[in-house]
């Protein structure tokens, strides 16, 4: 069995059998977070998608608390080793795989910018398709829509789309992936954080429900679903 829980913001975290792997961890400064950066325990991987502060800020420190590995684009892997004293990363790329004990890991690409807290070059935005077992996950991460999605997350199992707006797609571009992606279920991510982002995640939970195939599930921050 595996386990999706929402740590809020861009945050996830997947449970699989003795695994746990973080997608960008955003919780010490991060008002909606219900879990604190030291809570989490027995990490084994972090998956960053950019270079962002709200995705990297918490990484390092639980990197190195759980001897966990940094799993990121090649300039941000080595941003991670060099400046944060992170013991264990991996650099990839847009269109790569990476297998794991678990799964294996695909980074697709994101329409996006991706600076790094320090100002250094944080090479391209990207997203994810997770797959484990044969239950393919798409986090699209902080994106714009593009039609290229289709070609990387055609018919995933579950497609995880940001609907804040202002810095990523929000409802009406995100019902539109949902449209092009067809996943069975589809989770919001990147809203409510902070009042620029704040978003009726019900009226975009109708719209899905109305427009798409695909089954709407909203998780509170803390809250998980499993599969
Ligand atoms: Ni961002
Ligand atoms: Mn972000």
């Amino acid at each position: 069995m595996t386990k999706l829980t929402w740590l809020s913001h861009g945050g996830w975290m997947i449970e699989h059998d003795n695994h746990r792997l973080l997608i960008d961890p955003f919780l010490t400064d991060n008002p909606a977070a219900v879990t604190s950066a030291d809570q989490l325990e027995d990490v084994a991987h972090i998956l960053i998608s950019h270079g962002h502060f709200d995705h990297v800020a918490d990484a390092a420190l639980i990197a190195n608390e759980n001897n966990a590995t940094i799993v990121a684009i090649y300039e941000i892997a080595e941003w991670f080793a060099k400046t944060q004293n992170v013991q264990s990363t991996v650099g990839m790329n847009i269109g790569g795989q990476l297998e794991l004990p678990w799964g294996s890991v695909k980074m697709t690409p994101a329409l996006h910018s991706s600076q790094l807290p320090d100002g250094s070059y944080g090479g391209e935005p990207a997203g994810f398709v997770v797959k484990i077992d044969r239950t393919r996950i798409y986090f699209a991460c902080d994106t714009a829509l593009f039609s290229d999605m289709k070609l990387y997350a055609d018919d995933v199992d579950i497609a995880v789309l940001p609907i804040g707006d202002l810095f990523t797609m929000g409802i009406e571009d995100s019902v539109k992936a949902t449209k092009l992606i067809n996943p069975k279920k589809v989770l919001p991510a990147h809203y409510g954080t902070w009042p620029p982002i704040a978003q009726d995640a019900n009226h975009w939970a109708d719209r899905i429900r109305k427009e798409t195939a695909a089954d709407p599930v909203i998780l509170e921050v803390g809250e998980s679903i499993s599969f």
